[in-house]
């Protein structure tokens, strides 16, 4: 990434190009007939003005606005002014000054784009972001000031994982994403532990190995702990599903848009996301990130239907579909977070089941658990970051369906309310401790990007965490 530079002021440094906000029913800027603008959320009017472009953007109405009202606005602005060539960008908040974190996390969420490897033959007119200004009042500077920095620290971390989301399976492996783990958590309070595939085995991690047997890129786990908070506080356990790309494996994927299961890693690219943020903000808690990461191929070393998988716990796994992957690799590293860490509670995140994007479409994520306290503060900061999550049914209804004859429990159990046994089937694993997961299979990525955002990966889940976790998780 570019190296992007941030100024809060009160006014206007340089000759950047201009965004003024606009509330429905205010007085319009002069230079715009009121026939054209009606301030409609997010619609735009462009004015230039010698070599001053102000770029005016709706927020509709004065008492609907919220946070996400502006992270939105400033993300159709920035897209807009970066195609039009922009490099330096003034964003004016001074009425908006209580909502400079939202407008900085959607200025620079909306600044990244996947460029991709091809050759230079079209050279792009898309300008880079080099330097972003907020413009507030005397009064908020300080403020304003702490908001930006924590919004640029989430949301340009939130951009690295898109970029790395973004890479597809062969440039991408489990091992490609334990060494960027390593690399990326150097010099933070993080630390950081590895366990190739002879260390899984003589640790018995049954579901990683089973599930990673397959591909000559073999898998790992990846462990991040953070200390931020009480020496004898137990610490949060996040778990992140991360299949580099699933083809299926021997219960193999049909062919049409298989290549978006480079995304499938999303999870647990989310959990490292949110690993690295928390210690960058100095997060006053404790929290462990655990990602297990596989390739999910056939072949002559694959796991195949009827296996019968031992995962770390002694607990069973009747494999009846090699392509419901996450759950196999997902029980190991909740009963890793069970065993080792004693957490509080344990979040998870998978795009787990085409399923849920059946159920709830590319909007919102399900979310399922018993904990109800968790589940609304969960709900309330994804309305905050802009990442809808929608509560989903985990009780113990689904249950009966996932258990096997042979062992434990089965990996598959029929089409009907898959999303819901699915969860289901990765809660036995986290026994008694209070336990959420979060299936984001249809907000991962996006394919039609909205105006305020590119498409490819979003790193959904960052941002909610950190909100939720900022205000004090309920457990
Ligand atoms: N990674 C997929 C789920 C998925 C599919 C996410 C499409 C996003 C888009 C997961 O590993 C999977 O294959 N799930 C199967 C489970 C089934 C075999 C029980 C599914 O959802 O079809
Ligand atoms: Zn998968
Ligand atoms: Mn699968």
């Amino acid at each position: 990434m570019p190296s992007l530079k941030i100024d809060v002021r009160t006014s206007p440094f340089g000759s950047p190009d201009l965004v003024s906000f606009f509330v429905k029913g205010s007085p319009l800027p002069p230079g715009i007939p009121s026939e054209e603008f009606e301030g409609a959320p997010f619609s735009t009017v462009l004015l230039r003005d010698k070599n001053q472009r102000t770029l005016v953007v709706g927020l509709g109405e004065k008492n609907k606005i919220e946070p996400d009202t502006l992270r939105r606005a400033a993300g159709v602005a920035v897209k807009h002014l970066l195609k039009l060539g922009s490099k330096e960008i003034a964003l004016d908040l001074a009425a908006h000054a209580n909502h400079v974190a939202p407008a900085v996390e959607g200025a620079i969420l909306a600044s990244y784009k996947f460029t991709g490897f091809g050759t230079p033959a079209k050279k792009s007119t898309r300008g880079v972001l080099s330097r972003l200004q907020i413009l507030v009042g005397e009064q908020e500077l300080t403020q304003a000031r702490a908001q930006a920095r924590d919004a640029e620290i989430i949301a340009s971390i939130t951009n690295t994982i898109r970029g790395l989301g973004n890479l597809p399976g062969n440039l991408f492996t489990p091992i490609s994403l334990a060494e960027k783990t390593q690399e990326l958590a150097h010099g933070h309070n993080l630390t950081v532990k590895i366990w190739n595939e002879r260390q899984l085995k003589r640790d018995n991690f049954g579901g990683i190995l089973a599930v990673g047997q397959g591909s000559v890129n073999p898998p790992r786990f990846i462990v991040l702990e953070y200390r931020g908070g009480a020496k004898r506080e137990a610490p949060v356990a996040l778990v992140g599903k991360a299949v580099t790309f699933d083809t299926g494996g021997i219960s193999i994927k049909p062919g049409a848009q298989m290549d978006e299961m480079k995304w499938d890693k999303m999870g647990g690219l989310a959990v490292l996301g949110i690993m690295l943020a928390a210690a960058e903000l100095k997060l006053p808690l404790n929290l462990v990130g655990l990602i297990p990461a596989a390739e999910n191929m056939p072949g002559p070393e694959a796991y195949r239907p009827g296996d019968i998988v031992t995962t770390l716990d002694g607990k069973t796994i009747e494999v009846l579909n090699t392509d419901a992957e996450g759950r196999i690799i997902l029980a190991d590293a909740i009963a890793h977070a069970r065993l080792t860490y004693k957490p509080s509670a344990i979040i998870e995140y998978s795009t787990l089941t085409g399923a849920c994007i059946v159920a709830l479409g590319h909007q919102r994520a399900g979310l399922f658990t018993s904990e109800i306290k968790l589940r609304d503060a969960l709900v309330a900061a994804g309305k905050i970051t802009g990442e809808l999550v929608w509560p989903m049914p985990i009780d113990d209804e689904f249950k009966e369906a996932v258990l096997s004859e042979v062992a434990t429990a089965k990996n598959t159990a029929g089409r009907e309310g898959s999303s819901c046994t699915s969860a289901s089937f990765i809660k036995i694993w986290a026994e008694e401790i209070p336990f959420v997961h979060m299936d984001i299979a249809g907000t991962a990525w996006v394919i039609k990007p909205p105006a305020y955002l590119e498409g490819g990966a979003t790193g959904f889940g960052i941002r909610l965490t950190l909100q939720t976790l900022r205000a004090g998780l309920p457990v």
